[in-house]
């Protein structure tokens, strides 16, 4: 199945099927202008979405930050999650992160799922961002090392 799976760079063209995934699967969900923004003009942005069979199933954006490589954001359709295309995804955005030192994300403590699948990568959890959501709830931050330091 993962053969027909393939990821490439998210155009303004993708945007619909973009917004129409992240209005379902966050509670707050970023703007179809933060997305532009992403794509035109954020350049230490990379903006991905993850295909099967032609069709936008996932995304992610990642922002890679001199030794730092930042998911901001990843989904899956909530109708094609638990297939492994999440960590399909995941193992795609690490492999483009060789420059980098270390990856860092933010992810609601409630998350389990998420959590569990960046555990099984080898990201650790680093500590907490206070009310960091709109709604006010904290973020657990992790950190997976790609080097040495
Ligand atoms: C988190 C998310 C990206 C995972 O993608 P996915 O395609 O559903 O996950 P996969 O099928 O690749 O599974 C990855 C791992 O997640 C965990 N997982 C998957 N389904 C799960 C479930 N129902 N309960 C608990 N853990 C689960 C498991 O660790 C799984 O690995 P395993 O199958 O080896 O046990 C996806 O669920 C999603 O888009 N969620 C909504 C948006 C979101 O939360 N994004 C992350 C923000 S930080």
């Amino acid at each position: 199945m993962s053969d027909r799976l393939t990821t490439r760079y998210m155009t303004v063209e993708d945007l619909d099927a973009v917004m129409e995934i992240e209005r379902r699967v966050f509670i707050d969900p970023w703007s179809r202008k933060s997305y532009e923004f992403e794509i035109i003009e954020n350049r230490y942005s990379l903006p991905l979405v993850l295909e099967y069979a032609g069709k936008i199933v996932g995304y992610a954006v990642v922002w890679q930050v001199y030794e730092e490589f930042h998911i901001a954001s990843l989904a899956i359709a909530p109708e094609q999650q638990g297939r492994g295309w999440g960590k399909y995804l995941l193992e795609t955005l690490l492999k483009l992160a060789d420059n980098a030192d270390y990856a860092l994300l933010e992810v609601r403590p409630s998350n389990t799922r998420a959590i569990r699948m960046y555990e099984q990568f080898g990201f650790t959890r680093l500590g907490v961002r206070k009310r960091y959501y709109q709604n006010g709830e904290d973020a657990l931050v992790m950190r997976k090392m790609l080097r040495k330091l």
